[in-house]
């Protein structure tokens, strides 16, 4: 029987449990690939043989213990230089889910990570295929450290709220949920300006302090601004410089 029941018209209403897998983003891929109807397809796994991260890292997780999620979506309405509010949408999404389920102190670090009391429980890893100008579609995947107790980076939910730690499965539906709406915003309503405030609004260090670290340099720093490419812009002592990913790292 399917427990799996988000409260969506789209986003999760097709979905596939496997045991094991490679990786859930590769799984999601074949979908696209061999299915027209793929848009709003979830793929779920225990265990990935090969799950994998942002800069090239890999993604560990033990069997059945945290979420192991992609989903598979057209996303042919998107200019390739608009690709970032996938991003954006996403982490939002997980941070409302994370919210809803109970927790506090939840912040987005640039440029999806989704901490808990500035600890890492999750990370997202989208992959979007191209055609021209456009995107043509996209694997959203997201891993959420759930039920592991022992980590050796960042936290999970049961180690920060045993009480209220959420079933894997209930925490997938409410990603869809949020996600769902986000992505109507995206789509439908071209809300762009709602969607930059709320990251914003949530993303660890906007117009505060913090410590960075480039090559072996630590420096203070305010995020002034993430450009629509998804590059970071910090005011280093009144000097305003772009970042991506690989170059810069967070010292919290
Ligand atoms: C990160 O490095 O923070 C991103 C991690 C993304 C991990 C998820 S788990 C489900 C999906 N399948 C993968 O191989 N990676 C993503």
């Amino acid at each position: 029987m399917n427990k799996f029941k988000p409260n969506t018209q789209i986003i999760g209403k097709k979905s596939l449990f496997l045991p094991t897998c490679h990786s859930t983003n590769d799984e999601a891929q074949q979908i696209i690939q061999k299915n027209e109807n793929f848009h709003g397809t979830v793929i779920m796994a225990d265990f990935q043989e090969n799950g994998r991260g942002q800069r090239g890292n890999s993604w560990e997780s033990l069997a059945g213990q945290n979420l192991l999620f992609s989903l598979a979506i057209d996303t042919s309405f998107l200019n390739v230089s608009q690709q970032f509010y996938l991003s954006k949408i996403t982490s939002l999404a997980v941070y409302d889910a994370v919210q809803s389920l109970g927790f506090s102190e939840i912040s987005i670090k640039w440029p999806n990570d989704i901490l808990i009391d500035k600890k890492k429980i999750g990370g997202i890893l989208i992959e979007n295929n191209i055609s021209g100008k456009n995107l043509k579609s996209s694997v959203i995947g997201i891993g959420i450290n759930v039920w592991q107790e022992n980590l050796v980076n960042g936290t999970s939910l049961v180690l920060i709220n045993k009480i209220i730690c959420p079933s894997i499965l209930n925490l997938a539906e409410k990603i869809c949920e949020f996600f769902e709406n986000y992505f109507i915003k995206l789509k439908e309503s071209k809300d762009f300006e709602i969607i930059n405030q709320l990251y914003f609004n949530r993303l660890l260090g906007y117009q505060e302090i913090l410590s960075f670290r480039v090559k072996h340099e630590t420096f203070n720093a305010k995020i002034i601004n993430v450009e629509e490419s998804g590059l970071l812009m910090l005011d280093i002592g009144g000097i305003h410089k772009l970042f991506d990913i690989k170059e810069i790292s967070f010292e919290l």
